[in-house]
């Protein structure tokens, strides 16, 4: 079977550190495709680029054609059919994922201009690195010959995250949880949604009081990423790597009947939502292409937190519009 071309950014990071060796054992694409990773990161990054390499030799994985590393995102992207934009810099202690926008803005104009010349065509480019959704925004408007629906930032943490605590309130397996939604921007204004999520068939909300999603629930997901950073001195990398692996899997495989996953795309007016935003939304995946779930009953209380979080992405937005 010929390999795939997957590229990985921020190569040298926390999150790869979790993420290459699972891509290599045959965690996204199955055991029987084999891959080549095309590693990129910074110059001074060099050495422990060099160990990670030597490192995903060292295992001797099966899948693994080639490893090849460097500096230079017009060599890092070719020909790459799957594509992980993870370098950026993280948060630290006391700071919202959007204080990174100015840091790391650039990063995403100069790589969505180096996509724009030389990834594969048909590639699927997620982007993980914050804050997310408008770094997304940034490379789509620098990639005029992709279309931007081939791009997507990452939401899947929260999705997984709200899936767990809903199950474990609910005292039943994670499975048992279906139709979850991350709707709006990867930050403390997301909305969980639980009027449309479903537990073993039935209505969460029949499982849980109002008041705990309101009060308890919905800022705990929203305020996840702090809590991470708070206990661990660094923000999350191994369930962050794991939610990146899901994400494209969903994407290449499709996702199951009658239930979707959160992605944030594009707005195509979808709810209202401001076109020309990056926005999660439930969506289903058939074929190559994902579909954003409509006719979704938006009552005033869902209404008021969809908005609440586009404004938010507006702001943002317009926070960066010289380099759109
Ligand atoms: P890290 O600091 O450990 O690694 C980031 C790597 O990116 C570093 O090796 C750095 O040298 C590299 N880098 C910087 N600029 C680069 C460039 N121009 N090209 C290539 N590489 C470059 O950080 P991390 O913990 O791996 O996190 C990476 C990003 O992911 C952060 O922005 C973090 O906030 C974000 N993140 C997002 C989510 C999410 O749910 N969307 C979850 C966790 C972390
Ligand atoms: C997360 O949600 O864990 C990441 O976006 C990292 C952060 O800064 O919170």
């Amino acid at each position: 079977m010929a390999p795939v071309r997957i590229a990985v950014t921020g190569a040298a990071g926390r999150i790869s550190y979790s993420l290459l060796f699972r891509i290599a054992a045959g965690d996204l694409l199955g055991p029987d495709q084999p891959v080549i990773l095309q590693l990129l990161d910074i110059e001074p990054m060099g050495k422990v680029l060099q160990g990670v390499s030597l490192e995903l030799r060292d295992c001797a994985f099966p899948l693994l054609q080639d490893v090849v590393i460097g500096h230079d995102a017009n060599e890092s992207f070719t020909d790459a059919e799957l594509v992980f934009l993870v370098g950026a810099r993280p948060r630290g202690p006391g700071m919202a994922r959007k204080d990174l926008l100015q840091a790391n803005a650039g990063i995403f104009a100069e790589q969505g201009r180096a996509l724009n010349r030389v990834v594969a065509r048909d590639a699927r480019i997620l982007v993980v690195g914050n804050p997310v959704n408008t770094n997304t925004l940034i490379a789509i408007r620098n990639a005029p010959d992709l279309d931007p629906r081939q791009f997507a930032a990452m939401t899947r943490l929260d999705h997984n995250r709200a899936v767990s605590l809903l199950a474990e309130k609910c005292e039943v397996p994670v499975t048992d949880v279906r139709r979850m939604t991350i709707w709006g921007n990867h930050s403390a204004t997301q909305f969980p949604d639980l009027i449309h999520a479903q537990v073993q068939g039935r209505p969460a909300l029949e499982w849980v009081e109002r008041e705990w999603y309101e009060n308890d629930f919905i800022p705990r997901v929203q305020h996840r990423g702090e809590n991470i950073i708070e206990l661990e001195g660094q923000s999350s990398a191994g369930s962050a790597a794991h939610a990146a692996i899901e994400h494209m899997r969903s994407w290449v495989f499709g996702t199951p009947e009658d239930d979707w996953v959160s992605m944030a795309v594009l707005s195509d007016g979808s709810y209202g939502i401001s076109e020309g935003i990056v926005y999660s939304f439930p969506v289903t995946v058939e074929g190559d292409e994902f579909k954003i779930v409509d006719n979704l009953e938006i009552d005033g209380f869902c209404q008021g937190k969809l908005l609440e979080t586009e404004k938010e992405l507006l702001q943002e937005r317009e926070a960066v519009k010289a380099l759109l």
